[in-house]
């Protein structure tokens, strides 16, 4: 067996995930993460090339030989990362830029949903911010959805409870310029009310697999309260994820997504992901609806999943780039596992860096991971807060509570000023267990 070079590009917890499954596989010889974080340097080499410096990953993927590239965030595959490794014969997992546009613009991903009949929430898209305020004077008054149509790291989504939240985020987008370019189109559309899910899935643009689905809490506080954020906890699996509503997802979204991207003559290999939603009982919309596609793993799904994942993380990316996915075995543990985010304080918004992180991790919280995300070294050779979302800390268990349990002895025993956490990860699915809802 040949092993190869495998380059992870990114710097957050979704990428010091994804290199320490990769790194596990007897394929891998070396694992090299550009830029990575002081938390990945462990099992794996860090290259110190941008995420976004697509020239520089482009030569050091030549000149090292890379076997297999994988893409985490979105920026590199919105600039092109993709298209210009395999225009130089790197493999590369991460769909090409037109590919990307799924997440990269949400009025061309809500225009690919209309064209293949795939359910979601019905929208209008503006550039000017006097008709969309406009419109929503029409409408009436109470819950409705703002995105900006372009890439605004996980925070371009504004849930307005009613007409003057939604006006104001049409301001804030459109006049204020708060996402930059990014929020120059916006997209307005009805609010589902329900239960959000997440499905990744394995592409090779033929073959589609999906993973065990995951709730992710994208709100900063607890009880799903405060402002969006990339995400702030996550588990899997989700009991209201049937085996019924999986078979649904399959043949009214997940299909039907492959079979348009193959009739628009669009290539996708890579990780596809699928915000869902499951609609409440009382809701107009009837079966589950897409909310967002995103062209990359989810963060912090991937660092839940990484833990489920029985099969070879290198052997799956391996078969999509070379079109043979349809013989590759994927499969996962029975058992639940969950993760928690420890923030800066202030994020989403602004908040301090270079703070001394430190952690004293009990014996007993066993095989539990701290996939780091914003951290760095200070001068003194300390680990440092670098970034909104620094630690995520990951557990597995034979059932939820377990996970939780020793997620939470960890999360508490790694300490910085102005830490945040959510204290209630998956509070929906403990309490719909209690029969409280
Ligand atoms: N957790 C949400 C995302 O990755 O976009």
């Amino acid at each position: 067996m040949e092993k190869i070079k495998v380059l992870v590009v990114g710097n957050g917890a979704r990428e010091h995930a994804l290199s320490w499954k990769l790194s596990q596989s007897p394929l891998a010889d070396k694992v090299y993460v550009a830029p990575g974080n002081p938390g990945m340097d462990i099992m794996t080499r860090l290259a110190p090339i941008d995420a976004e410096d697509i020239d520089g990953l482009v030569k050091f993927s030549k000149e090292e030989n890379m076997g297999l590239v994988v893409i985490g965030p979105e920026a590199p595959l919105a600039l092109g990362l993709a298209d210009r490794l395999i225009e130089a014969g790197v493999k590369v997992f991460g769909p090409k830029a037109a590919a990307a546009r799924l997440e990269t613009s949400k009025s061309f991903a809500k225009e690919f949903m209309g064209r293949h009949n795939i359910p979601t929430a019905a929208y209008r898209t503006f550039t000017s911010a006097a008709e969309a305020s406009r419109y929503l004077e029409e409408k009436p008054d109470g819950p409705i959805v703002v995105k900006a149509a372009g890439l605004a790291q996980g925070k371009g989504v504004t849930v307005a409870k009613n007409r003057a939240e939604a006006l104001l985020a049409v301001k804030e987008m459109m006049e204020d310029k708060r996402f930059g370019e990014a929020g120059l189109e916006v997209v307005i559309e009805d609010f589902i009310d329900g239960e959000e899910v997440t499905v990744l899935a394995f592409t090779d643009g033929k073959t589609i697999v999906p993973m065990p689905p995951v709730q992710d809490h994208k709100a900063l506080e607890e009880s799903d309260t405060g402002p969006n954020t990339g995400g702030m906890g996550a588990y899997s699996p989700v009991a209201v994820y049937t085996p019924e509503v999986a078979a649904l997802v399959e043949t009214t979204i997940i299909k039907p997504t492959l079979e348009g991207l193959k009739a628009d003559g669009i290539d996708y290999c890579g990780c596809l992901y699928f915000g869902l939603i499951l609609p409440s009982a009382n809701s107009a919309y009837k079966g589950p609806q897409v909310i967002e596609y995103n062209a990359r793993f989810g963060d912090p799904e991937t660092e839940v999943l990484v833990l489920l994942l029985k099969s070879d993380l290198t052997a799956i990316m391996l078969s999509c780039v070379e079109g043979r996915l349809a013989e590759q075995e994927v499969e996962w543990r029975d058992e639940s596992a969950a993760c928690v985010v420890l923030a800066s304080g202030g994020y989403p918004g602004d908040y301090a860096k270079g703070k001394v992180i430190t952690e004293n991790v009990p014996s007993f919280v066993g095989a539990s991971m701290a996939f780091h995300g914003g951290t760095a070294i200070n001068e003194k050779g300390e680990i440092v807060t670098a970034g909104g979302r620094v630690i995520t800390v990951a557990a597995k268990s034979t059932t939820l509570e377990k996970a939780l349990d020793k997620v939470y002895a960890r999360v508490e025993a790694t300490f910085f000023e102005g830490r945040h956490f959510r204290r209630d990860i998956a509070h929906r699915e403990l309490a719909r267990r209690k029969g409280e809802k």
